[in-house]
């Protein structure tokens, strides 16, 4: 790589919070590091190895799609938390690299087929319904994130993995207190709970197969251990992510007022209207890699065991790659967006979320033609910037 952006310069430590009164936009401070210096030294205590942000997009994309740079946790020191960290608990696919990751990750990516995401296409379309009624019901005024935000991709889930329809409820409820808590002991038990529940249904499944995911992996090579531990990861990566989406997507587009109006007038936008609320929001916005063995990034001397940062929301406002990234436009190509990731360990799920979202956006606006905040804008609860964004809840009226 040629050395076309890095100047040695004093480390720095960007806040990762984002402007106030702009919930949407990333931090600032790193927004200005990426025009200055997209790869850039942090300041970290002394003795620690040296921890890069990577915030331009070329460069995020580049690491990316390096196999030098690792996935697992413990060659990644955490430059907020001062240590390096643990590694992933097993079945967590996104603290893994190759081979390990490959043996995993073939195995599951035969099982998200065109099949069965046209299936749950259907299945979308009926919890969708269903949750609408509900949200009617509930108000208004009503919060879209207990009422719509968080069920659709929790149902979508429980059939995605063959969760039994009597013992949804009661696991929906644990999965968002395991994932999604500011208790973080009752969220650790609750995640031991659904841990421990995903294990033995598929252990049963492994006796008495049905037709869903899981039942195709216990049919599989992986140990019982490996079985509960990638249904638990899989809850995890698909629950608040896709709820965070729909919460914060819907709080964007009540923003936009005219981009919502273009999108509940032609809903033949919505696939491109996905994509660019995926790039607008990266929700998913901050990840770590380990630096395996010393190599120069965009002119910039990475040691071994050094650790990179990367900057997913920043890197889709680089605006070499999105004219006027800041503008939320509904009708511009997202193509080529970090969203969902890039090489190795880009989203499995991504068809499943899109088949969520484009189901769940328009039937929510055609629902609620009056839909608007039930409260000021900045009294919308948000959640921490890093490293998944997203409303704690979306007060709503109609
Ligand atoms: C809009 C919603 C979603 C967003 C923004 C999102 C984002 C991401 C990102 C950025 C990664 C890459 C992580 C990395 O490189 O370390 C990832 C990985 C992953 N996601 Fe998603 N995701 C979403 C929904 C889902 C859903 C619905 C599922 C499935 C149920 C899912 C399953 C996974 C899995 C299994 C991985 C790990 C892949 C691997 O490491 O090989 N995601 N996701």
């Amino acid at each position: 790589m040629t050395n076309t952006y890095y100047r040695e310069h004093e480390p720095v430590m960007p806040s990762f919070d984002r402007p106030a009164g702009r919930p949407f936009d990333p931090s600032p401070e790193l927004i200005a590091l990426r025009g200055e210096r997209p790869v850039a030294r942090l300041a970290v205590p002394e003795g620690a190895p040296g921890v890069w942000l990577v915030t331009g997009y070329d460069l995020v994309r580049k690491v990316l799609a390096d196999p030098r740079f690792s996935s697992r946790y413990e060659t990644q020191y955490h430059p907020l938390v001062h240590t390096h960290m643990p590694p992933a608990p097993v079945g967590d696919l996104t603290g893994m690299d190759p081979p390990a990751h490959t043996r995993i990750r073939k195995l599951l990516t035969g099982k998200f087929t065109v099949r069965r995401m046209n299936q749950l296409t259907e299945r979308a379309t009926e919890i969708t319904r269903d949750r609408l009624d509900e949200m009617e019901k509930a108000g208004p005024p009503a919060d879209l994130v207990p009422v719509f935000a968080q069920p659709v991709p929790a149902q979508m889930i429980c059939e995605l993995l063959g969760v039994p329809y009597g013992e949804r409820d009661a696991f929906t409820e644990a999965a968002h207190l395991a994932s999604g808590g500011d208790d973080f002991e009752a969220s650790a038990a609750a995640f031991a709970r659904v841990s421990e529940y995903l294990r033995d249904l598929a252990l049963a499944k492994r006796a008495d197969p049905t037709d869903d995911l899981l039942s195709d992996l216990a049919g599989s090579d992986l140990t019982d251990d490996e079985l509960g531990g990638v249904a638990a990861f899989l809850l995890g990566a698909g629950l608040e992510t896709t709820a965070n989406m729909l919460g914060l997507g819907t709080f964007a587009l009540l923003r936009n007022p005219a981009q919502l109006a273009a999108l509940r007038e032609d809903p033949g936008l919505v696939n491109g209207a996905v994509e660019e609320l995926l790039r607008y929001l990266s929700i998913a916005n901050t990840g770590l890699r380990g630096v395996l063995e010393d190599v120069e990034l965009g002119g910039a001397p990475l040691k071994a065991g050094d650790t990179v940062v990367i900057s997913l929301d920043v890197a889709n406002r680089d605006p070499a790659k999105f004219p006027g990234p800041d503008a939320l436009d509904l009708r511009r190509s997202a193509t080529g967006h970090l969203a969902f990731g890039h090489g190795v360990h880009q989203c499995l799920g991504q068809q499943l979320a899109r088949v969520e979202m484009r189901v769940a956006f328009p039937a929510l606006l055609a629902r609620f033609p009056g839909l608007r905040l039930a409260v000021p804008p900045e009294e919308v609860p948000l959640r921490n910037p890093i490293p998944l964004y997203g409303v704690r809840s979306l007060p709503v009226t109609w």
